[in-house]
This record gives C-alpha cells, sequence and structure tokens, in this order.
C-alpha cells in the first residue's frame, strides 16, 4: 500500500521590523499618499505586518522556519531527503532559493527545488510533496512558503502596499502508515495573469520592465471568492467527507473579507478559520504555513484534527490540501 504523507512538525518565521497601520499610514504620508488605519482595517482586516531588513532574504527567513519545523518533529537536518520552497520572491534568478536553503542547513545532496504560483505557492509544494511521497520517491521532505514581499512593492500605490508583509512558514513533511495528506486539487488559469502580476525580467544585466507588483483588487476578489469555494468541495468530495468533518479551514491569508465569504459559502463558523491577515498581511506563499504554524504554537490545532488549506493567487493559480494533522 502506498505511504500517506503527514505532517510531522511545523515552523514559521517573522523578520523583527513590525509595521503597523499607522506606521504605514505616515511611511506614505511622507511620500503625499494619504491613508488610514480606519480604511485598511475595514477593507482588508490587516493592522499589522512584518518587513525584512536590507540584506535578509527568502532563504533566511525558509531557514528559521524549517530549524524550527525540524526542532518540533525531533529529526535531524541530515533525514531530509526533499526541500521544495515557494517563493515568488527568491533570493536570486537562480540557483533556486531551495539549494540556497539547502546548504543553509548543512544538508548534502538531497533535490531541491522552488515552486514559482504566487500565493498558491504552498498548496502546489505541498500537493507535489505528496504525490513523490506517496511514489515512494522521498520519504522526509521540508516543505515551505518564504517570500520577501516588501521588495516588490509600489509605496505610491495605497491600494496594493498596505496588503503585503514579509514571512516564512514551513512543514516537515514524512511517509507515514497513518494518515495524513487525504486530497489535493491544484489548477491555473493564464488568462487573468494580468490581474495580479509584477510585469518586470532581466534581460542584458539590466532589470527591464516595471517589477512592482500591480493587482485589479476588485477582480482578484471576484475570482478569488468563487474559485476558493470550488476547490474545497473538490478536496472534500475527493475524500468522501463533507464541510462538517472540517476542523480547522485554513486559507490564504489576504483578506478578512475574502476569508469570511468562503467559510460562509461552506457554512463553516469563524471560529473554525485560523486568521493571522490581521498581524502579518498578505505574506503570499508564507501565508498558509505561518498561519498554520501559529495555531499549532497556541494549542489550537491539535493532533488528529481535520484540516482545510486553501490558496489562491497571480496566474491566477488556485488550490487545496485536506488532511489529518
Ligand atoms: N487607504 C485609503 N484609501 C484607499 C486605499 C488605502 N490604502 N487604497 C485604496 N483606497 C481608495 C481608492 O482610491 C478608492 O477611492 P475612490 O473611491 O476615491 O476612487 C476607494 O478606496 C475604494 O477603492 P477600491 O479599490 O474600490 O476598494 P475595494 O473595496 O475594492 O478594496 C481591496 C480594495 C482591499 C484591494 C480589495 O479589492 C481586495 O481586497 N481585493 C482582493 C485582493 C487581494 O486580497 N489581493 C491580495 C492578493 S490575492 C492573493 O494573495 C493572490
Amino acid at each position: 500500500m502506498r505511504p500517506y504523507a503527514r505532517i510531522t512538525g511545523t515552523g514559521s518565521s517573522l523578520p523583527p521590523q513590525r509595521l503597523s497601520n499607522a506606521d504605514m499610514v505616515a511611511l506614505l504620508a511622507q511620500r503625499g499618499v494619504a491613508s488610514s488605519d480606519d480604511w485598511i482595517v475595514e477593507r482588508t482586516g490587516i493592522r499589522a505586518r512584518h518587513f525584512a531588513a536590507d540584506g535578509v532574504y527568502a532563504s533566511d527567513l525558509a531557514a528559521q522556519a524549517c530549524r524550527s519545523a525540524l526542532a518540533a518533529a525531533a529529526v535531524e537536518p541530515q533525514q531530509v531527503d526533499l526541500i521544495i520552497v515557494a517563493t515568488s520572491t527568491p533570493d536570486m534568478v537562480f540557483p533556486s532559493t531551495a539549494a540556497i536553503l539547502q546548504h543553509k542547513l548543512g544538508i548534502a545532496a538531497c533535490p531541491a527545488f522552488d515552486v514559482q504560483a504566487v500565493c498558491s505557492g504552498f498548496i502546489y509544494a505541498l500537493t507535489l510533496a505528496n504525490a513523490l511521497i506517496q511514489t515512494g520517491s522521498a520519504r522526509t521532505a521540508l516543505v515551505v512558503g518564504a517570500e520577501v514581499f516588501s521588495r516588490l512593492l509600489d509605496f505610491n500605490d495605497r491600494s496594493t502596499c498596505v496588503l503585503f508583509g514579509d514571512g516564512a512558514g514551513a512543514v516537515l513533511l514524512q511517509a507515514s502508515e497513518t494518515p495524513g495528506i487525504l486530497a489535493t486539487d491544484i489548477h491555473a488559469d493564464g488568462r487573468y495573469s494580468d490581474i495580479l502580476c509584477v510585469p518586470g525580467h532581466v534581460a542584458g544585466g539590466q532589470v527591464l520592465g516595471r517589477p512592482l507588483l500591480k493587482m485589479d483588487g476588485q477582480a482578484v476578489f471576484r475570482l478569488a471568492v468563487e474559485v476558493l469555494e470550488d476547490t474545497a468541495r473538490t478536496v472534500l468530495a475527493q475524500a468522501g467527507k463533507t464541510a462538517a468533518d472540517v476542523d480547522w479551514l485554513i486559507p490564504h491569508q489576504a483578506n478578512i473579507r475574502i476569508m469570511q465569504s468562503t467559510a460562509k459559502k461552506l457554512k463553516l463558523p469563524m471560529d473554525k478559520v485560523v486568521v493571522t491577515v490581521d498581524q502579518h498581511g498578505n505574506t503570499s506563499a508564507a501565508s498558509i504555513p505561518l498561519a498554520l504554524d501559529h495555531a499549532v504554537c497556541a494549542g489550537r490545532i491539535q493532533p488528529g484534527d481535520t484540516l482545510l488549506l486553501e490558496g489562491v493567487g497571480g496566474g491566477f493559480t488556485w488550490g487545496a490540501v485536506l488532511l489529518d494533522f
């Protein structure tokens, strides 16, 4: 029988610099851009975010998160035989952030690669790691979401720069006879690539285009609410379960209103939804494992709980993972 892939440890990391909405409003005011705590809280639920200092990269945040996940699982780095990092803010064009992370963790020779699916990246990475464990190609995988989105923000665009933050989250995923990941579902639709993008690239030794985040917020909102319900129902059906079996919904932390809408459609009360967007903002691929680790460390998520993880983001991409913790 194929093994299950089971989360045996979680970890996360936030850079020390915390900016409240008041700090952001003051930062924007220096540029002549008006905003307010009331607007940000009412439209997004966000109250604070963390920004990495100059010289701190996604791999640095990832390494801290991985060390915590390994310690929580009581597993030595040398036992890791697969590393997947989901990020849209890699340290370099290449090599992959996963390869750099592997070296920082002192792990030799295991496969390591990045996944680029923006805010759905962690769901994609978990899906891939699950498949590799089920086929016997790996037994002990680090699956990470790590971002320094502050580097992509246009601080003259008040409708986007207040939304995002930096951070990392990691899980250790191990082959197991007990469940485990129960169902996965991932999608992309490139027709919508321009509603959320960073339209820049490197050529001839120069950065061309405009490598700052650009978003049609209302289009993203509409699409997100629709696909998050679909993908949740898909994984529940695959596993022969209903929303009533879910102990915790851990959605991508982009906007409290998207989370409330998804919970309502699934008839899940908000006290079953893990919410950290108020304290972290949107950390893209890091947001789900970061929220998971915070809920585990707070003792809210217990072994045996059924978790529904959902992501949505640029691409347009989306997906879900249903698992027994
Ligand atoms: N402070 C004050 N006013 C602002 C700010 C701000 N930070 N940002 C925008 N406004 C103003 C706008 O200029 C506009 O003013 P106007 O009416 O005078 O033109 C007004 O607020 C309303 O703007 P809208 O864009 O219509 O506001 P909306 O209610 O749609 O909220 C938001 C914008 C929060 C971006 C919303 O559309 C949203 O949450 N979309 C989902 C996008 C999202 O969550 N993206 C994260 C990425 S998704 C992912 O992670 C993949």
